[in-house]
């Protein structure tokens, strides 16, 4: 299980903005799982596969008898499920029709510069905008816009994994995510079908996300006070991150999912602005745990058994929940243990038949060549802290505000680098560009949810990890920032540029 040094409990002291719901909500466990099925290509051709995706505002049915307005890719929230098999191609138009400037990253994708989403790389909306005006929206000399519709082009090379999609523009992101900007992307390959695993219905993608209602059933969010960039000794305008007091998985309200008794994959995405989660499985009868499968990057070297997860925003982890020892009419909760009222739940499974279950967790699941410390060449430092910068207050890397124009670091490609991060409070650390592994937390080895392939490791208050990456493929601007949405969006992001 997770040792972590750091507990967030129900009655820790923070100044994160709980939102309490003023809209009637539904019963926990009474509204039906949604289960996403795959976007279909508009064409394919011999290596490639293109979509075209409408981010567009919707209404949308959250809770039973309101009508939410959202911004959704193709209108929905979470966006659509796009899933692509490795080494070919997927090219996808985006077309704007939304009020603002938007961004698309894929988190956790080995993708090209010009692809990635970087923050000031703006697709502008269709006919509302001139180039002009759009390029005044950004402070970003280097930034990039272009107007109504694009194609990213993602080559997809990498393992089979749980990715997923997600608005990413400067100072915006966490506003444009809470209104829906999220999907889920998965890579496929042979090696991970030949496993075995729950496949087919059994394989659930779950993307959790927390929000909060108004009385008319819209989602709040806290207005954005720019004064409040620029008064010293005040976090910027949401405090330390926003929470809401409803569990939405896969856009549901804590949702029940009717099944049997068979292996199911979960593939558990946290797509919160803020929350952090610790699941757990409460079974009936006998011991309820996890089976840790895959993590941020893709699939572990080998199973593991985890009674608690805790899960950050950004990370993945992907679980073997198994139903095989159930009877028909048991209830399966996962639970939140960080959570408090209706937050300490997430989600239902209800067994309603016996059925036969041929799937395998073999012993073996990939192969993960490890980096090693006297690989690296270079030794960088980041520390992640609350702070003042000049007129501005926010959340500091370094003791530097996100600057688009000052490169934080020139890793070389090809190189292994180790990268300490350390922290005042609790941060999910993301990189983008490529996957690392966990060398050591607080000067220990790295607890057991560490293993495999990360994008994002959650650090506690306090803690220090060093990271080994090697940056590949791809030269240009990327950035590595702190996943909580409002941290993100009061500065502590920082650009690295990769080079030959
Ligand atoms: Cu999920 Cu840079 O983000
Ligand atoms: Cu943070």
């Amino acid at each position: 299980g997770a040792a972590g040094a750091w507990q967030l409990t129900a009655d820790s002291p923070d100044d994160r903005v709980h939102l309490t719901s003023s809209a009637r909500l539904p019963e926990p466990f009474t509204l039906p799982l949604r289960v996403p099925s795959p976007l279909t290509p508009i064409r394919r051709d011999a290596t490639t596969d293109y979509y075209r995706i409408v981010q567009r505002r919707a209404n949308a049915v959250v809770l039973p008898g309101y009508s939410t307005p959202i911004w959704g890719y193709d209108g929905t929230f979470p966006g659509p499920l796009l899933v692509t098999e490795r080494g070919r191609r997927a090219v996808i138009t985006h077309r704007n029709e939304l009020p603002v400037p938007v961004v698309v990253h894929l988190h956790g994708g080995h993708v090209p510069e010009a692809s990635d989403g970087y923050p000031t790389d703006l697709l502008s909306p269709v006919d509302t905008m001139s180039p002009h005006d759009a390029m005044m929206m950004t402070s970003d000399p280097l930034a990039h816009t272009m107007i109504g519709e694009r194609d990213y082009i993602y080559p997809a090379g990498q393992p089979a994994a749980t990715l997923w999609y997600h608005d990413h523009r400067m100072d915006f992101t966490g506003a444009s995510v809470w209104r829906g900007l999220a999907g889920v992307h998965l890579i496929v390959d042979p090696d991970e079908r030949r496993l075995g695993l729950p496949s087919g219905t059994r394989d659930l993608p779950l993307l959790i996300t927390d929000r909060a209602f108004d009385a008319t059933g819209a989602f709040n969010y806290p207005a954005i006070d720019p004064t409040a960039l620029h008064t010293p000794g005040v976090t910027g305008k949401f405090g330390r991150g926003v929470l809401g007091d409803v569990i939405l998985v896969n856009g549901v309200p804590w949702p029940v999912h009717r099944v049997g008794t068979a292996r199911h994959r979960l593939r558990l995405i946290n797509g919160s602005n803020a929350r952090v989660y610790r699941l757990r499985v409460d079974m009936p009868r006998g011991d309820g745990h996890f089976v840790q499968i895959g993590s941020d990057g893709g699939l572990l070297r080998e199973p593991q058994r985890v009674d608690e997860l805790t899960i950050a925003p950004g990370e993945r982890y992907e679980v073997i929940l198994d139903l095989s020892g159930c009877s028909v009419g048991d209830r399966v909760d996962i639970h939140n243990d960080l959570g408090d009222g209706n937050t300490t739940r997430v989600m239902r499974f209800e067994v309603v038949e016996r059925v036969a279950d041929t799937s395998t967790v073999p012993d073996r699941l990939s192969e993960i060549a490890p980096l090693h410390r006297h690989d690296a060449v270079t030794t960088r430092r980041f520390d992640f802290r609350r702070g003042d910068s000049g007129s501005m207050s926010g959340w500091l890397i370094n003791g530097r505000p996100y600057d688009p124009r000052e490169p934080i670091a020139r890793p070389r490609l090809g190189e292994v680098e180790i990268w300490r991060l350390s922290t005042d409070l609790d941060h999910p650390i993301h990189l983008h560009l490529n996957q690392f592994q966990v060398l050591s937390r607080n000067g220990a080895p790295p607890q057991a949810t560490d293993a495999g392939w990360k994008d994002t490791v959650y650090l506690g208050a306090s803690e220090l990890a060093e990271i080994a990456v090697r940056f590949t493929d791809y030269p240009g601007r990327y950035v590595l920032h702190c996943h909580n949405l409002e941290h993100e969006d009061m500065a502590m992001m920082a650009t690295f540029t990769t080079h030959t």
